[in-house]
């Protein structure tokens, strides 16, 4: 798939040549000039005539029409080199790999050295080149009848730079890893509920922990039953899918001591329960288990890459249905940890099931947690649907979770959980906690009642349900499931100081 190749020989043929251009004098430099030159400065010439821009992710195709080996030279503009982020140009070559997708021809030659600056290396630039392109390229096969017509894909990525070819190939397989755990969470959450249940994404999970060999196991009703997770099973009550908890644990230092716990919310449909959803709001629920996809997907890069860290995943996965068995408003339960939850709304499911494997990581030795959930619709409205909601009880983890999401460009904002806030899921009358204690600041309610599980284990919530989907196409992948927080989640655990 990649090659990496140190120089690039005058008569190098290709059917592509990627090229970076910076807002810059002189705008062609090196390589590019003498290419500028055998083309008897037609290329300074479509500049000048505004077909060629070195302007932010600006795309464009130069056929050479037999003057050169190269067949195509695609220009990507960057920008000023001084404000070139890691993020930036991930999206230029998303956008150029969108560009390029469908072509005729299935080999493409990129020029790395023109995508450097004094802050972005060689290595940046491949692990930004290869993640944008796995996600670009990305389809949902979905289930036509009649598929289309198989689309030409690029199979043969030649890189070449002047920099270290076997730490250059090292980061280009970082970045592919990246992008196909993205990948991955994205096919989970796109996938109907009908196909996958909680027992196919427990299978799913399992088939991941072979392959990795991490340590694994799949809590089955009666066990949830004998550890008293009555909260995680009041939301499966009325369902005729059995729910799973599902655990996976990577050790990857020689003590199991500092354990990062990463909670991801598996409800594989939300129907909302007694507490219906509206017919036009339940649509698009089989995503409600986006928060265990993008764990599932940060344990695929922690099995290939294979961290110094500990790690352990717990998965509640279960659908919320309706029958005569099903929860409903006015019952009362008992949480795995003991304290008693009023059931005001069925609707907000997310925080009971959470709530125990909340409480089971932290008996499984989790020292630090991170739950990520389609949480709330609340978040939404608070930050709109490009920006995680994330929720802490600990500064110090809060800013390790910020700098790994900045560096994916996965933006997350923080709000608040204020003293009010934790009387006001406290106001239960009749038991220790009300799960939905009326309208206001829906996403910090989510926040605060779990707040009441972690306790004082320093804990990050992230609320996903305004980023796990996307209407529209973007420069990193098409509509649908984004697989937001995979790279986020693996980034933090990769660079995790206790
Ligand atoms: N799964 C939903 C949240 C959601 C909404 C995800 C829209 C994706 C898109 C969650 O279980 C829910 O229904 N939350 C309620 C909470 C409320 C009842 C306190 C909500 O946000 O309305
Ligand atoms: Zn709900
Ligand atoms: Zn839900």
């Amino acid at each position: 798939m990649f090659t990496v190749i140190q120089e690039m020989p005058i008569n190098a043929t290709h059917e592509a040549m990627v090229v970076g251009v910076f807002e810059k004098e002189p705008l062609f430099s090196g390589i590019v000039a003498k290419w500028n030159e055998q083309l008897n400065g037609q290329l300074m010439e479509l500049v000048n005539e505004g077909d060629l821009s070195p302007k932010k992710k600006h795309v464009s195709k130069v056929h050479t029409l037999g003057q050169m080996n190269i067949k195509r030279l695609y220009f990507v503009g960057l920008g000023k080199e001084s404000e070139l982020t890691f993020e930036l140009l991930r999206e230029a070559f998303g956008k150029l790999f969108k560009t390029v997708k469908g072509a005729a021809w299935s080999e493409v030659a990129v020029a790395l050295d023109t995508f450097t600056t004094e802050r972005i290396d060689a290595n940046d630039a491949a692990h930004a080149l290869s993640e944008a392109f796995t996600l670009a390229t990305y389809q949902f096969a979905g289930y036509k009848q009649k598929g289309k017509e198989q689309e030409k894909k690029i199979e043969q990525l030649t890189v070449y730079t002047t920099a270290d070819q076997e730490e250059v190939e090292a980061s280009l397989f970082v970045g592919s890893v990246y992008g196909r755990a993205t990948n991955s969470a994205r096919m989970l959450v796109n996938t109907p509920s009908n196909l996958l249940t909680a027992s196919a994404l427990a299978d799913y999970a399992v088939k991941l922990a072979k392959k990795y060999s991490f340590e694994y196991e799949v809590l089955e009703k009666a066990e949830m039953e004998k550890l008293g997770m009555g909260a995680f099973l009041a939301v499966n009550q009325g369902s005729v899918e059995p729910p799973k908890m599902i655990v996976l644990k990577y050790q990857g230092k020689e003590t199991w001591e500092h354990v990062i716990g990463l909670v991801g919310k598996g409800v594989t449909f939300d129907t909302g329960g007694y507490s219906i959803k509206p017919k036009d709001g339940i649509v698009g629920m089989k995503t409600d288990m986006a928060g265990a996809a993008a764990v599932l997907g940060a344990m695929e890069i922690i099995g290939e890459l294979r961290p110094e860290q500990n790690v352990i995943a717990v998965i509640p996965a279960t659908d919320n249905m309706i029958s005569g068995g099903a929860f409903k408003p006015d019952d009362v339960v008992t949480s795995m940890s003991g304290k008693t939850i009023e059931v005001t709304n069925t609707d907000a499911e997310g925080r009971l099931i959470l709530a125990d494997a909340i409480t089971y990581a932290k008996q499984q030795g989790a020292n630090y947690l991170i739950d990520v959930a389609t949480l709330t619709g609340g978040v939404i409205i608070a930050l709109g649907a490009h920006t995680t909601g994330a929720m802490t009880n600990n500064e110090a983890l809060f800013e390790q979770v910020l700098e790994a999401a900045a560096e994916t460009g996965e933006f997350i904002w923080r709000l608040p959980i204020t003293e009010k806030d934790k009387e006001r899921v406290r106001s239960s009358a009749i038991a220790d906690l009300n799960n939905s204690p009326g309208r206001e600041g829906h996403a910090i309610m989510g926040a605060a009642f779990l707040a009441e599980f972690a306790e004082d284990t320093p804990w990050v919530h992230l609320d996903i349900a305004g980023t796990s989907v996307t209407t529209k196409e973007h420069d990193l992948g098409p509509a649908g499931a984004t697989g937001v927080m995979v790279r986020t989640l693996a980034t933090l655990i990769e660079r995790f100081e206790p």
